[in-house]
């Protein structure tokens, strides 16, 4: 029986062989006839393709007929399909396509953007590949097709962008590269795409961006570089995107913003860098974003913002800072783009942070009172602050962190070196109250001491003892600059300069620590 069944089926694949062989010689001596012609060379109509054991499958809207399909959505249900298999070929049976999808069935079954069929269908303006297993994009891989309008690779397994991968598209508008695995991309991928506004890398695996990548993508709209491992941009990063309105970068581990970083986008309306590890931001970090008007910080890092930051973005009317470590938002942060805060449509988010009662937040009762937004109202009313000196427990609080070891190291030395400035052997003994001063602490603020800003009398939020005058400079130069070297300003200065510093997270550890010795 079981010796019966193998005997058919080995016939059966005999007969697929016999059968498959005499197509391709049929193929060829077809081919080798036409090979002048140049749309010509196929041997099926790709939307009409009978023969049970083809690797791809089309099926096309209105009409089988040969020459008249505008659109096709095509089934790959073998791999190994050979980059100039006569498969492709056969796609300009149908030379007025302008709509153009592969589902790949099979895990493994296209490993390439299938340059061979582009290249008959001229007419073509958008094409998308789905769940194949690209993993590059070759040089010209759209055939310089002057009609497309859209790309769309999503769900491949693409790691890199040669040079030339999208060039010579003068029609282009949209590329979605999104949940792929690009790590590298040639500063040159985009070449000669003049009209390009929309590129999406969602969902990818890119950490450095080289300097001059976007420099051939002048007229980009939106560039959405969620979900990455990007951790660093510098200046030249977004080289040449003079027009772009939007840009997401939430969802990456960056975790300082050196100044400059968004010079070149002087168009920009939206920069979204929510959910990344940013810690430093440096004063002139936004410098040039005259157009801002949406700006998102949240889930971050930030325990301080330098005074100016938002002056070069006096546009701004949408701030999200929820969830960071704040311990101060003050008048001078938030002049610049206060009056913009007002309007209807407007948005200032701010809860989940760790701001500590002070006048530095009288500023939120008068906003609160003027402010039209409903948005901003409602987040008023819930930000809290707390009344004890709320940088000790916010330093513990971050201890137990690994990623974020060396810099709380930092912290926790910066109340060492400045006890071991007094006497030694009191430092050993006040080491030891400074863990029990901060448990405390937790046990108080657990039970309360968190308070709702706006639930206190203005009058009554008590000042630092010595206040800036909104005019001078702060006193510490640049939050940017790393902890140490602040320590070493620190050295020079008196006990009493501590008022000054009210928002130097390092600081201000030190002065408590100073006011219980
Ligand atoms: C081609 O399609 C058009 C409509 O898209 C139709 O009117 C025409 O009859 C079709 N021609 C053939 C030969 O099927
Ligand atoms: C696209 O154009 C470039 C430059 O003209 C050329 O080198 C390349 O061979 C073309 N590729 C295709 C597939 O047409
Ligand atoms: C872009 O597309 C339009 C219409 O689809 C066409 O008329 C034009 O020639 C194309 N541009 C180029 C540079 O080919
Ligand atoms: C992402 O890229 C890094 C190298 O930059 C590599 O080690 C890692 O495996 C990649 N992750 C995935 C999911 O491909
Ligand atoms: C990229 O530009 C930055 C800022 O100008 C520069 O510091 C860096 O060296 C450049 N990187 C490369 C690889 O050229
Ligand atoms: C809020 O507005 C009321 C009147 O509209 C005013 O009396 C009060 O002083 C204002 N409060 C603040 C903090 O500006
Ligand atoms: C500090 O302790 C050392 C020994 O550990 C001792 O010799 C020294 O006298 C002490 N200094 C003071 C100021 O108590
Ligand atoms: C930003 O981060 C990089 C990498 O950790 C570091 O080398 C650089 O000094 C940082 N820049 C500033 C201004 O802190």
């Amino acid at each position: 029986m079981e010796r019966r069944i193998a005997g058919i089926i080995y016939i059966l694949i005999t007969f697929a062989l016999v059968n498959e062989m005499s197509i391709n010689v049929q193929a060829r001596d077809n081919n080798k006839r036409r090979s002048k012609e140049k749309t010509g060379g196929f041997q099926k109509n790709i939307c009409d393709i009978t023969d049970r054991d083809s690797k791809v499958h089309c099926y096309c809207e209105n009409t089988r007929e040969p020459r008249n399909a505008t659109k096709a959505e095509c089934w790959v249900f073998n791999g190994g399909i050979p980059r100039d298999d006569l498969i492709w070929q056969s796609f300009a049976s149908q030379p007025t396509l302008q709509t153009l999808s592969f589902n790949v069935r099979v895990e493994g079954a296209l490993g390439y953007v299938p340059t061979k069929a582009l290249y008959y269908l001229q007419r073509l303006r958008s094409i998308n590949i789905k769940y194949g297993n690209i993993i590059d994009v070759t040089p010209f891989a759209f055939a310089n097709l002057t009609n497309l309008k859209e790309a769309g690779l999503s769900q491949n397994q693409i790691e890199t962008l040669q040079q030339y991968a999208f060039a010579h598209l003068p029609n282009i508008t949209t590329i979605n590269l999104e949940d792929n695995m690009i790590i590298d991309i040639d500063t040159e991928a985009f070449y000669d795409v003049p009209k390009l506004q929309k590129l999406v890398f969602t969902k990818n695996n890119i950490s450095t961006i080289r300097n001059g990548t976007f420099q051939h993508t002048f007229n980009l709209l939106e560039l959405d570089l969620n979900k990455n491992n990007i951790y660093h941009l510098n200046r030249r990063t977004f080289d040449g995107l003079a027009n772009l309105r939007k840009l997401d970068l939430r969802r990456n581990r960056i975790h300082n913003l050196t100044e400059f970083t968004f010079a070149e986008l002087w168009n920009l309306q939206e920069l979204l860098l929510g959910k990344n590890d940013l810690k430093y931001i440096s004063e002139r970090a936004f410098d040039g974003l005259s157009q801002l008007k949406k700006l998102s910080l949240d889930d971050n890092k930030l325990a301080a913002l330098p005074s100016g930051l938002f002056e070069g973005v006096r546009g701004l009317s949408s701030l999200d800072l929820r969830s960071n470590e704040l311990h101060a938002l003050t008048f001078d942060n938030i002049k610049p783009i206060l009056d913009n805060l007002k309007p209807l449509n407007s948005n200032l988010l701010l809860e989940e942070n760790n701001f500590a009662c002070d006048c530095n937040l009288k500023w939120m009762h008068a906003l609160r009172n003027e402010t039209k937004s409903q948005n901003t109202k409602d987040s008023l009313d819930t930000v809290t602050c707390k009344m004890d000196p709320p940088i000790v427990s916010s330093a513990y609080n971050k201890m137990p962190e690994p990623d974020t070891v060396e810099y709380n190291h930092d912290i926790l030395h910066a109340g060492l070196t400045i006890e071991t400035l007094n006497d030694k052997n009191v430092t050993e003994k006040k080491t030891g109250d400074f863990k029990e001063l901060v448990e405390a602490n937790d046990v108080t603020a657990k039970k309360g001491v968190k308070r709702t800003v706006l639930k206190i009398r203005p009058e009554t939020l008590p000042c630092p003892k010595t206040t800036v005058k909104s005019t001078e400079p702060p006193y510490v130069i640049d939050s940017v600059i790393p902890i140490q070297n602040e320590m070493k300003t620190f050295r020079f200065h008196e006990r009493n300069s501590c008022g000054l510093l009210s928002f130097n997270l390092a600081l201000r550890i030190a002065c408590f620590v100073f006011f219980f010795t």
